[in-house]
C-alpha cells in the first residue's frame, strides 16, 4: 500500500459473523462508533482493526485473519483480532467497562478498579498495537485513527514503533472534570498513553478543557490553553471538539424499497394507538431508561386525556449482559414497563411496548418515521447519535425530538425540547408538550434541525478530524 493509507481501530467490529437457530448471519452491532465510522470507511477505503467477536467470525477471515467488507459490497478491510475469554474478561468486560465507563459517565454508578483487569487492559492494548503495526508495515506516513476509552494506551505504543504515523484518537464518551477522574488509580498512565498521540478529539468544547484540566493536574506536563495543546516528553498533543455525527440521505430515496408505513408498522405490533413515542437505545444505565418510564408514567397521571391515546415504545438492546450493573439494569426497566402497564392498560390498549433485542437498521428507521416523540434522555451522553439518527430518518419533515441537556447533541440541537431528565416532571411536561405542539412548529423545527445535520454530516466530521491530522507538523517524540 502507498503512502498515507488510513488505519481504523476499534474495539468494537462493524460486521459481526453470529448464528441464529441453524443459520449465520451477518449482523451490524448497536454502536453509536460503527454508526459514525462505519460510511467514513465504505467512502475511503483502508483497514479497520477491530475485535473478532461474533461466534462464526473465524469463519469468514483469509489466513491473516482478514476479510473484505461490507461482504455483499465489498469497500474496505476489516482485520479481525482475537482475545482469549479471560482477556475479554479484564480488559472488555472489567477496565473499559467497569471502570472507564462509569468513571467517564457522571451516571452515579461507582467506578470497579481491579489491579488484574489493568493487567489485561495493557496486554490487550499491546495486541491491538501489535496487530497494527503488522498491518501498517507497507505503508509510509501511515494516518492511524483509533477510536475510544478502550485504546488510551495505543496513541504512544503506535509512535514508539512508527514515528512517521500521523495517530489520532477520538474519544467517544465524555471526558469528566479532574475530581471525577481523580479516582482512577492508574489516571497518570492513561494520560500518558493518549499524549502519544498528535491529536486528540472530543465531541464538545467542554470534554476538551476537562482533559486539559486532567493532564495539569495529573502530570508534569505543559499545556497551552491558547492553541489548544498539550507538551510531554518533546511532543506535542492537539486537544480539539469534533462534533459526531451520522449520514443523512436528503432525499429518502435510499429507504423507498424496504420501509413499512406506521400504519402496518402498529399492526403489526397490535399496537392501537394515535400517537407514538419512542426510545431506541441500548440497555445501558448511562441512557436513563427507569427516568424516561416514569416520566411517561407520570403523564398519564397527569393527563389522563393520553390514555388509550399514546403509546410508548421502548426498542433495548442488549448490551455488555455479563456486567452486573446491566443486569440490574435490565431487571429494573422490566418491572417498571410492567408495573405501568398493569396500573393503566384496557382491553384495547398498552401502554408501554418494550422491545428487548437489536433491532435492524431497517427496523429502527421504521419506527424513527412512526414516532411523534423521540425520547432520549441520558443521563450523560458523549453525543448521543440516536437523536441525529431520528432527524436523518425524517425527511417527512415532522415529529419531535425530546433532548437530554447531558448529551453532546444538545449543544448543537436547539431546536429540540431540552429536558433534565432527573426531572421527571420537566420530562413529561415536555413530551406533553410534544404531542400538543402543531403542525408548523414540528416542521419548522425539524426543518431546522435537519438542515444542520445534512451539513454537519460524518464525512464533514471525518474530513474535519483527517484534514487537521494530516496538516499537523510531524515532530518524532522521545518516547523513552
Ligand atoms: C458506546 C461506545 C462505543 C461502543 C458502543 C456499544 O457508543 O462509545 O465504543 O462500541 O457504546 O457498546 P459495546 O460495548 O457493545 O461495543
Amino acid at each position: 500500500a502507498g503512502s498515507g493509507q488510513i488505519f481504523v481501530v476499534s474495539n468494537r467490529e462493524p460486521y459481526m459473523h453470529v448464528r441464529q437457530g441453524k443459520e449465520t448471519v451477518c449482523m451490524v452491532p448497536p454502536s453509536g462508533l460503527v454508526t459514525a465510522i462505519e460510511p467514513v470507511l465504505r467512502a475511503c477505503d483502508g483497514v479497520w482493526v477491530a475485535q473478532g467477536s461474533g461466534s462464526e467470525d473465524r469463519l469468514f477471515v483469509d489466513s491473516h485473519d482478514r476479510l473484505r467488507v461490507p461482504p455483499d459490497d465489498p469497500k474496505y478491510t476489516l482485520r479481525r483480532v482475537w482475545l482469549s475469554a479471560e482477556e475479554e474478561s479484564g480488559y472488555y468486560d472489567g477496565f473499559a467497562n467497569e471502570g472507564l465507563w462509569p468513571l467517564c459517565h457522571i451516571a452515579h454508578t461507582r467506578p470497579i478498579f481491579r489491579a488484574s483487569d489493568w493487567e489485561c487492559y495493557q496486554t490487550v492494548n499491546r495486541k491491538f498495537a501489535h496487530a497494527l503495526l503488522h498491518e501498517m508495515e507497507d505503508t509510509e506516513e501511515p494516518i492511524v485513527f483509533v477510536q475510544d476509552y478502550h485504546f488510551a494506551l495505543l496513541p504512544r505504543m503506535i509512535k514508539a514503533v512508527r514515528p512517521d504515523a500521523r495517530v489520532a484518537i477520538f474519544w467517544h464518551i465524555p471526558w469528566p472534570n479532574p475530581e471525577a477522574f481523580g479516582i482512577c488509580p492508574w489516571q497518570a498512565e492513561l494520560l500518558d498513553g493518549l499524549l502519544g498521540a498528535d491529536l486528540i478529539g472530543f465531541h464538545i468544547p467542554l470534554h476538551c478543557n476537562n482533559f486539559l484540566d486532567t493532564v495539569d493536574r495529573v502530570l508534569e506536563s505543559r499545556t497551552d490553553r491558547e492553541h489548544m495543546a498539550a507538551r510531554r516528553r518533546g511532543h506535542t498533543t492537539i486537544i480539539r471538539p469534533y462534533p459526531v455525527s451520522v449520514a443523512i440521505d436528503p432525499t429518502g430515496t435510499d429507504r423507498a424499497a424496504w420501509s413499512r408505513t406506521s400504519d402496518e408498522l402498529l399492526r403489526e405490533f397490535h399496537i392501537k394507538a394515535d400517537k407514538i413515542v419512542l426510545g431506541v437505545d441500548r440497555m445501558d444505565y448511562t441512557k436513563g431508561i427507569v427516568e424516561r418510564l416514569q416520566a411517561f408514567e407520570r403523564l398519564l397521571e397527569d393527563h389522563p386525556w393520553h390514555r388509550e391515546r399514546v403509546t410508548m415504545v421502548q426498542i433495548a438492546a442488549p448490551s455488555r449482559t455479563r456486567i452486573p450493573s446491566y443486569a440490574d439494569l435490565r431487571r429494573r426497566v422490566e418491572a417498571t414497563v410492567e408495573q405501568i402497564n398493569t396500573r393503566f392498560e384496557t382491553p384495547d390498549w398498552r401502554p408501554v411496548l418494550l422491545i428487548e433485542r437489536q433491532c435492524s437498521h431497517e427496523e429502527v428507521s421504521d419506527w424513527y418515521r412512526a414516532a411523534d416523540i423521540c425520547l432520549v434522555t441520558s443521563l450523560h451522553d458523549g453525543m448521543n447519535l440516536v437523536a441525529k439518527e431520528y432527524l436523518a430518518a425524517r425527511d417527512d419533515e415532522d415529529g419531535v425530538l425530546v433532548l437530554s441537556k447531558f448529551t453532546g447533541a444538545a449543544v448543537e440541537l436547539r431546536d429540540s425540547l431540552i429536558v433534565n431528565p432527573y426531572d421527571i416532571d420537566g420530562v413529561a411536561d415536555a413530551i406533553h408538550r410534544g404531542l400538543e405542539m402543531n403542525a408548523t412548529d414540528r416542521r419548522l423545527r425539524m426543518q431546522r434541525m435537519r438542515r444542520h445535520v445534512m451539513e454537519h454530516n460524518v464525512y464533514r466530521w471525518a474530513a474535519t478530524v483527517l484534514g487537521d491530522l494530516r496538516e499537523l507538523r510531524i515532530e518524532t517524540p522521545d518516547v523513552r
